[in-house]
């Protein structure tokens, strides 16, 4: 026997009937596999097309108001193990039919806004797009979670155009401002803290941070919005400069 090419089928020599069956298995294990790693194709390519669609509003937006309303996109494909993990939980069964339907948020994009409104400009504008349909919007802003979590949810499904087929994909976008952000990602680390005293203590203080960042956000919002007005008592030079700034911004040629 070849040592380099031993599937331990050897083993059952003089046992047509039982390498066949391990063969069987084999394959359908492989298929299964593979199934699994086309979908999460699929779903990094759906990212890949919104994050493009973000990217586009971003640059339309600096050119026309010369600012850019997101700081930056990032964007995750939930892990194999955390897919398996919830499916088990909830008790769905393990095939990617049933994790398809299932789980919205095998792509997860997370944008990073300046401004409170610009998180509602992006999501309107991403949603007004014909090819993107709206599943679910969950306002954390507008309602809070009690713990002081804020930030904007779209469950959204994206046509993605293969060579032969067209697959609607689902991803879950979560739109913040950078405070938002910062607040979110601390949280998220000291919730998986396993040893906390006093969590009750811990938890006020987080909800006060929250508090507090949330009328940053809104400050910072009203400030913008006084220097926006002050804009547009420039005179005519300023306004002059202001277009040939635009030549500036890149548009990616
Ligand atoms: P799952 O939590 O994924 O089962 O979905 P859900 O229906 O509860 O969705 P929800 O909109 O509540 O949360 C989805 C995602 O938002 C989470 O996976 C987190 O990324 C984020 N998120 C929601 N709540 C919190 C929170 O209290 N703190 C932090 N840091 N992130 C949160
Ligand atoms: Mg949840």
């Amino acid at each position: 026997m070849d040592e380099n090419n031993n599937t331990g089928l050897d083993l059952f020599e003089g046992n047509p009937a039982m390498q066949e069956a391990i063969m069987s298995h084999a394959n359908e294990l492989l298929d299964t596999l593979l199934d699994f790693k086309e979908l999460m194709f699929y779903y990094s390519s759906a990212i890949w097309e919104i994050r493009t669609k973000l990217e586009i509003l971003d640059t339309e937006f600096e050119l026309k108001y010369q600012r850019n309303p997101i700081s930056s996109i990032q964007t995750r494909l939930k892990s194999r193990i955390s897919i398996i993990e919830k499916m088990k939980r909830k008790g769905w069964e393990l095939t990617t039919e049933s994790i398809e339907t299932h789980l919205s948020d095998i792509a997860g994009i997370r944008v990073i806004c300046y401004y409170v409104d610009d998180i509602y400009s992006i999501a309107e504008a991403l949603i007004r797009q014909n090819d993107i349909e709206l599943i679910e919007r969950k306002d954390y802003i507008a309602n809070p979670k009690p713990n002081g979590y804020r930030s904007l949810h779209l469950i959204v499904s994206v046509p993605v155009y293969f060579a032969e087929s067209t697959r609607r994909i689902k991803a879950e976008i979560q739109i913040r401002t950078i405070a938002m952000d910062f607040w979110a990602s601390l949280e998220h680390q000291i919730k998986y803290k396993k040893q906390i005293s006093d969590p009750q203590q811990i938890s006020d203080q987080l909800k006060k941070c929250a508090d507090i960042i949330t009328y940053t956000d809104l400050l910072m919002q009203s400030i913008r919005q006084q220097t926006d007005d002050d804009q547009a008592e420039m005179s005519e030079l300023d306004k002059i400069y202001d277009k040939l700034k635009k030549f500036d911004v890149p548009i990616g040629d």
